[in-house]
């Protein structure tokens, strides 16, 4: 039976090989949704497969989402894997830098999932939040990085909240804090520093965890890492 997965953030890093690793599944329709989707057009312009459609967190959420023609089977897996990454000693951090941050991190998650929650697949979805190490309650912190870590806690948190609304529904949520992965992300925030592993690598991982896991559990928020211990 055909699966649909909706992917947020598709468009580069652990994203596009997200894309990619559901697309070698036969059986699977892709939403494939990001801001820039250059890369996604000369990859998956021609796939059947793959639907690419232009989508900003920071923009009207129900409105851009409503354009889309999610299928009548519903939508079996979201992986809200986009995210902002704001490197800034906490002193001069602008408003707009603070508030983009949450809302691309956390608060156009949110409204995601409100918006998409009708076309979920009634029997069954599992939806991933991917949230970081430096979110992650006890780990290692870095320096200058309280906008973005702080948003990525508070997505944690609501996959705790969204778990226990819904723990008697077939939706089930879990979030995942990666530690570093090499991608453009990591790159323009340490330049030079490099990661134990690659976004094909992670993007394996995360596929795997959202095909099988949301049968074993709800609400978790799991740490991911090789390299922040
Ligand atoms: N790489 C790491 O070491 C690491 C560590 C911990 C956590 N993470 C998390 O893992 C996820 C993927 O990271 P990555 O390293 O692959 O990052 P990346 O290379 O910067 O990719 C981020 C993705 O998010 C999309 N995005 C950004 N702003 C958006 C917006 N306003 N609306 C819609 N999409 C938006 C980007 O697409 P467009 O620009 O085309 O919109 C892109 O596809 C992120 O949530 C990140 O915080 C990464």
């Amino acid at each position: 039976m055909n699966k649909q997965v909706v992917i947020v953030g598709a468009s580069r890093g652990i994203g596009i090989e997200l894309t990619r690793f559901f697309s070698r599944l036969p059986d699977f329709t892709i939403f494939a949704l990001a801001r820039n989707c250059e890369n996604l057009k000369k990859e998956f312009g021609q796939s059947e497969q793959v639907k690419i459609f232009s989508f900003d967190l920071e923009g009207d959420i129900p409105v851009q989402l409503a354009n889309i023609p999610f299928s009548e089977e519903g939508i079996d897996f979201l992986i809200n894997n986009a995210g902002k990454l704001v490197k800034k000693p906490f002193l001069s951090l602008t408003q707009n830098d603070i508030d983009s941050s949450f809302r691309v991190n956390v608060i156009g998650v949110m409204q995601t999932v409100q918006c998409l929650i009708k076309h979920f697949d009634k029997s069954f979805c599992h939806v991933v939040n991917i949230s970081s190490m430096g979110a992650y309650q006890g780990s290692v912190k870095f320096p200058e990085l309280s906008a973005y870590a702080a948003s990525k806690a508070a997505l944690c948190n609501f996959t705790e909240l969204f778990a226990e609304e819904f723990k008697s529904s077939p939706y089930k949520m879990n979030c995942l804090c990666l530690g570093a992965v090499q991608t453009e992300m990591l790159e323009e925030a340490f330049p030079g520093y490099l990661a134990p592993l690659t976004a094909p690598q992670m993007a394996a991982f995360i596929g795997d965890f959202t095909l099988k896991n949301g049968f074993f559990m709800n609400g978790k928020i799991l740490p991911i890492s090789l390299s922040t211990p």
